[in-house]
């Protein structure tokens, strides 16, 4: 008989109340793919979207249900494709893929290619492992790929208590960049500051566009953007000419105004590559996740409500396996 697992499905596309808990197949793996017992998964700002169907109709995707979300998670390995080498039965991973049409990590399994399966590093735990991979490439692509952020550089990074900023707060101080931070309400101005940033804005706050302007008074250089708004707007005006500014599809943000700047949008774009990189940073220098809440699986309608909430950092499911 073909073997069951409990995963969060969706019989069609709309709000936190279609998930439904069901048993469904376990998903079979291809020969390049590796089948990971999940123990963890993080639950992400952009699987909204997702649930909505905003990615099956903006890429002309025939989606199949029931559909299991999710894109990141952590567990051990249960079984491996004949065509991967690197892993053994057991061995702690975690991974980010997007859009898997294997199905995703809100389940007890998913089968997802080797590429974007990787071995926990050992200063980092499980839980933390299953949110880290997709907001940290994020920040990595923007900083590195996209702004080529330089040692002495100064960057104004705004959402910097999100999920994809307080990444990169940490990655741009790691690359040797001053870092200031527009983070959101007194939680979010403590974690930034927890990791290490000392010029940190409240960006909800009524006068925060003078408190960022007093801090730069010659401008920015360069400006990664997780979140847009009027903030957001305003904040372009601060970028000197010819002055970089990132953005990650997804962030609404009109550049009609900033002819004089140089504007990107980009995906995240989890490949072998920039994980292997973004690793780099996890294992010699300490990047680090905050979980501002752990939900179960059971309670996926609840962990995506709080997703329209305020919280620091990420949400995670932690998966039981009877
Ligand atoms: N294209 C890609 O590959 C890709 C990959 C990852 C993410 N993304 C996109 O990137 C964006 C960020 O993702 P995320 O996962 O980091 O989302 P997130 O965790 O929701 O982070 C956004 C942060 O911005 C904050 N914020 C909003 N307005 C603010 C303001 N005026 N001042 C200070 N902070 C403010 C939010 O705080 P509040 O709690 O106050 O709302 C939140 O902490 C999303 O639009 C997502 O879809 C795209």
């Amino acid at each position: 008989m073909e073997k069951q697992m409990n995963a969060a499905v969706l019989h069609r596309f709309g709000g936190p109340e279609e998930f439904r808990m069901e048993q469904v197949p376990l998903p079979e793996i291809a020969a390049n793919e590796v089948l990971i017992k999940l123990q963890y998964s993080a639950v992400s700002s952009w699987d909204v979207f997702e649930r909505e169907g905003g990615y099956a109709e903006m890429l002309g995707l025939e989606p199949s249900f029931p559909y299991i979300l999710g894109s990141e998670g952590a567990g051990t390995v249960e079984a491996i494709g004949k065509d991967v080498d690197g892993f053994k039965k057991g061995d702690s991973v975690y991974t980010a893929s997007f859009l898997n049409a294997n199905g995703g990590t809100y389940a007890e399994y998913a089968a997802v290619g080797a590429q974007y399966v990787s071995l926990i590093p050992k200063s980092l735990g499980m839980r933390e492992a299953s949110a880290i991979l997709g907001v940290g490439l994020t920040a990595l692509r923007g900083l590195e790929d996209v702004l080529n952020l330089q040692k002495g550089g100064t960057i104004l990074i705004l959402g910097a208590s999100g999920g994809v900023g307080h990444m990169a707060v940490q990655l741009a101080k790691m690359m040797g960049a001053e870092v200031i931070a527009v983070a959101s309400g007194d939680d979010g101005i403590d974690l930034v500051q927890q990791l290490g940033i000392e010029k940190v804005v409240n960006g909800r706050s009524a006068n925060a566009l003078e408190q960022i302007k007093a801090l730069v008074p010659n401008g920015i250089d360069n400006a990664l953007f997780t979140a847009g708004g009027k903030l957001a707007q305003d904040l372009l005006e601060l970028v000197r000419n010819e002055g970089r500014v990132a953005y990650p599809n997804g962030v609404q943000l009109d550049v009609n105004t900033a002819a004089n700047l140089k504007v990107s949008a980009y995906n995240g774009e989890p490949e072998g590559e920039i994980i292997a990189r973004l690793n780099h940073y996890i294992e010699s220098k300490a990047l680090t996740v905050h979980i501002a809440k752990e939900f179960q699986l059971e309670e996926i309608q609840a962990a995506h409500e709080a997703l329209a909430d305020h919280y620091s950092g990420k949400l995670i499911v932690g998966i039981d396996h009877e």
